[in-house]
């Protein structure tokens, strides 16, 4: 694998010039027009540095996580259509403004992205969540569908699949597969992921186009055991059980 060279950038306030801020490593920038990146912020790499050191505790780990699991779904909500809404405030002026159109659920690819539930619960109360579980056949080393249970509507509404490391997308691919099979529209999902590799990002969207990933990084790659790189090892295992 020829690995991506690590962009870096100087990060912190815009009020202090560049040699006052320190160089870190930023995302990797990539082509494809349907993989939304966010700000490379200085507080999105600080909390990305928290949950890329080995030695954060499990404690921090989830706390940290699951603030850049805040920051990918509301910028995924930012992908879904509006409507005009003019309310009236306490002093009786009207103010125009917006209101959320459609309905939408969460899938969660298990076991790792069940972590991006309740960052999911956190911004839309009450919201419909399936599961789809997917594992590698240990004969063909393929993956292979073990279960899924999703809103019997998901058809008709907006799907943020969670998984927070897109790696080969293998698995990803898979619920997506079973996505579509159902019915729902390629361009109706979000897939949100806290890590992506190129490689992943890349067989995406020659597969599927038209749906958006909403990524908070794009690392420089995958080693030869499809870990990605630098990454931040086992995510199921680092906020699970370590
Ligand atoms: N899944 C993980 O948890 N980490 C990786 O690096 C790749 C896939």
């Amino acid at each position: 694998n020829e690995l991506q060279r690590a962009p870096s950038q100087h990060v912190g306030p815009d009020y202090k010039t560049s040699d006052e801020k320190p160089e870190a490593t930023v995302s990797t920038t990539i082509e494809q027009k349907n993989v939304v990146i966010l700000p490379q912020t200085p507080q999105l790499i600080a909390l990305l540095t928290m949950i890329r050191d080995k030695n954060t505790s499990r404690a921090d780990f989830i706390f940290y996580s699951n603030r850049i699991n805040r920051l990918l779904v509301e910028e995924a909500l930012n992908h879904l259509p509006v409507h005009p809404h003019t309310i009236t405030t306490p002093v009786g002026r009207t103010y125009a403004g917006v209101k959320f159109e459609g309905k939408i659920c969460g899938v969660s690819i298990m076991r790792a992205g069940e972590a991006m539930e309740q960052a999911l619960r956190e911004c839309c109360r009450s919201v419909r969540i399936g599961k789809i579980l997917i594992q590698r056949d240990e004969e063909t080393s393929k993956p292979r569908l073990f279960y899924d249970k999703l809103p019997e509507d998901v058809k008709d509404r907006w799907v943020l699949l969670l998984d927070p490391m897109l790696a080969t997308g293998g698995s990803a691919l898979m619920a997506v597969d079973v996505l579509r099979s159902k019915g729902v529209p390629e361009e109706r999902i979000l897939f949100l992921n806290l890590i992506a590799s190129p490689e992943g990002a890349a067989n995406f969207s020659k597969k599927y186009p038209k749906l958006r990933i909403v990524t908070a990084f794009v690392d420089q790659g995958l080693d030869e055991k499809n870990y990605i790189v630098p990454g931040l090892g086992d995510f199921g295992d680092r906020f699970y059980t370590l």
